[in-house]
């Protein structure tokens, strides 16, 4: 079962200092290594974290939902990060992650994600590489903390709850197979109400 790791009751949302000002904790569970992973409801841009993901395309376009907000609170400065980006590392395929610095919003990285598009081939395996490539890209970097979206959930068109269970599971999976990591603190962001319900109907379910 994909979401098993995450029985148990949701916790308050004032009971978890999460340092990322007044977001809503859904739930929250200790990983393998000792590392935190915090699901919670908010705007990922306000998230105070070492790096915040972005689901893109080959060329980091900023088109998606998430990538909308950053550019918004990012500007001109912001896509400049991105332009270098393309000129110095290339575009990537479907799965593969690069970072940039961040600008004008708290996170000092940004990690772009090529986001599998829903009915495409082998769509669900690549949202799961995805998810890894990202966290592994983290673990290079040596950062402590990221605020991972949905990944796949809106411009590409996911169901909800397919994408969060995927995304969720393959969290999971990394820290089981990782002999170390950089990482301490993992938020999964989830934004639209139809998502906060999903994976709330999911957890009272493996809790009854
Ligand atoms: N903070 C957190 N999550 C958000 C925010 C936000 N501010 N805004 C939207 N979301 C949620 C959406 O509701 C969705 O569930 O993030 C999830 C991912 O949505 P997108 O950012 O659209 O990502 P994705 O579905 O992967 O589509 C990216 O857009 O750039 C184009 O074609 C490119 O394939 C790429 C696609």
């Amino acid at each position: 079962n994909n979401v098993s790791v995450f029985k148990g009751k949701p916790k308050k949302a004032d009971s978890i200092p999460d340092g990322s000002g007044g977001f809503l904790t859904l739930s929250e569970k200790k990983l393998f290594l000792g590392q935190k992973l915090t699901v919670m409801q908010g705007d990922i841009v306000k998230m105070v974290a070492d790096a915040i993901v972005h689901p893109t395309n080959s060329t980091y376009h900023l088109g998606g939902e998430v990538g909308q907000a950053i550019l918004k609170a990012g500007g001109k400065e912001f896509q400049q990060e991105i332009d270098s980006l393309l000129k110095n590392q290339g575009s990537i395929a479907t799965a593969e992650a690069a970072i940039c610095p961040g600008h004008k919003f708290s996170a000092k990285f940004v990690i772009h994600v090529n986001s599998p598009t829903w009915g495409e081939n082998n769509s669900q395996q690549n949202l799961d590489k995805a998810v890894k490539n990202v966290l592994k890209l983290a673990d290079d970097k040596q950062l402590k903390s990221l605020a991972i979206p949905s990944i796949s959930s809106g411009n590409a068109g996911f169901p909800k709850q397919t994408a969060a269970q995927i995304i969720l599971a393959s969290i999971r999976d990394y820290f089981s197979n990782a002999k170390t990591t950089s990482l301490k603190q993992i938020y999964f962001v989830l934004f639209d109400a139809e998502s906060v319900n999903v994976y709330t109907t999911e957890l009272a379910r493996l809790d009854g």
